[in-house]
């Protein structure tokens, strides 16, 4: 239902002291004292123009799936459904395919593919929504959503103003971009597009992935192929958020440079390092708390995941504090053991 204001915008509905709990995929109890939906940009700006906006929403929530809620919430919540995605360009090189920020992420990879425009598909059944994607830079066997990212556009909370970002502005690195700095809470991701290399590879230097392929027998994939292995992996290794309240990887590999990797390695040969083109290694966090016993292992209702030590689940019941209490758990036992320090990757509010 819709109101209308003076200014003559129909100002999305504003709905008081609503449950967060199925809006985050941890499935973590809080309430938020206002919130609204925005399906297109002109929301923002009625949202905007009403007395209630005050100093602007104090959350924007896509799919709530790299958030961790630790408390309620006092201000306005804004939930993004913008919908549609199209094709909006195409060169010599490649096609450029544009979704709304509320989209489904693993429904658009998909759509790509059905559309014959692959390049998305080591992404598949990342849970969350296109216009979080950009947020943490995703990425999974072997490939960051950066190096898809074409441009989007966005609402600046403080002015209004529909602005837009390419890919350098975006300044895009490991599960980071200016979204989770210098703009975290200053704008709103109304619209994604991606630039989709008309020459496909398909990009198949993950082991598990190049695995799962072997094992069904096919040497030369297709596109489809390689989003249904990648689908098998994830559901093998991580647990489904519509089943098991979690927030995909709960920390961050942590990189470290070379003199720490090889005071390590010397302990533990077969720790998983990678290099990376500073001259530093990525370690897997995962293996770290694996070997620090916590892989299977619960404090109070929250768990380190028994296939993946790196996802922490819901048991059921539990709630923000909980979970800060197991993340603190870990990062000292890591520390104490491997002297590495754990970084959290998901969102706190
Ligand atoms: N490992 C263990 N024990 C564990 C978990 C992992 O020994 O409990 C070892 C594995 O055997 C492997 C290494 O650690 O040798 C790495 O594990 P994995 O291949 O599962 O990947 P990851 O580094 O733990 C990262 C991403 C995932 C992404 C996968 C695949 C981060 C923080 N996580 O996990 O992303 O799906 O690679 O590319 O970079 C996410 O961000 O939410 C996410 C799931």
């Amino acid at each position: 239902m819709q109101t209308r204001v003076d200014a003559g915008l129909a100002v999305p509905q504003i709905r008081c002291d609503v449950d967060l709990t199925p809006f985050n995929t941890f499935g973590l109890p809080a309430r938020a004292s206002r919130f609204a939906v925005v399906r297109q940009a002109k929301d923002v700006a009625a949202l905007r123009a009403d007395p209630d906006w005050a100093s602007g929403p104090s959350l924007v929530l896509g799919g709530g799936s790299n958030l961790v809620l630790t408390r309620d919430i006092p201000g306005l919540v804004l939930k993004v459904e913008v919908a549609g995605r199209k094709l909006v360009g195409e060169d010599r090189d490649a096609w450029y395919v544009e979704a709304g920020a509320g989209e489904n992420w693993h429904d658009f990879v998909r759509w790509t593919l059905d559309q014959g425009r692959p390049g998305l598909e080591n992404l598949s059944l990342i849970p969350g929504t296109v216009g979080a994607a950009p947020v943490q830079n995703i990425g999974a066997y072997g490939l960051e959503m950066a190096e898809r990212f074409h441009s989007l556009r966005a609402v600046e909370l403080d002015s209004g103003e529909l602005i837009e970002l390419d890919n350098a502005a975006c300044r895009f690195a490991y599960r980071d971009s200016v979204f989770k700095q210098e703009l975290a809470g200053r704008v709103l991701i109304i619209s994604v597009t991606f630039r989709l290399p008309r020459r496909w590879q398909p990009v198949l230097g993950y082991a598990d992935v190049a695995r799962e392929l072997a094992a069904c027998g096919i040497v030369e994939p297709t596109p489809k192929q390689v989003s249904d292995a990648v689908i098998a992996v994830r559901q093998r290794k991580l647990p489904d958020p519509a089943r098991i309240g979690n927030a995909g990887s709960f920390f961050k590999n942590p990189v470290v440079d070379a003199g720490t990797r090889a005071r390590l390695a010397a302990a533990h040969p077969e720790l998983p390092s990678y290099a990376q083109p500073d001259g530093r290694f990525k370690l897997a966090a995962g293996w770290l708390i694996d070997r620090s016993g916590w892989k299977g292992r619960d404090l109070g209702p929250v768990g380190a995941y028994e296939n993946q030590a790196l996802v922490l689940v819901n048991r059921g019941g539990a709630r923000g504090a909980d979970v800060e209490r197991i993340a603190r758990a870990i990062q000292a036992d890591v520390l104490a053991k491997f002297g590495v320090q754990l970084e959290p990757e998901p969102v706190f509010v």
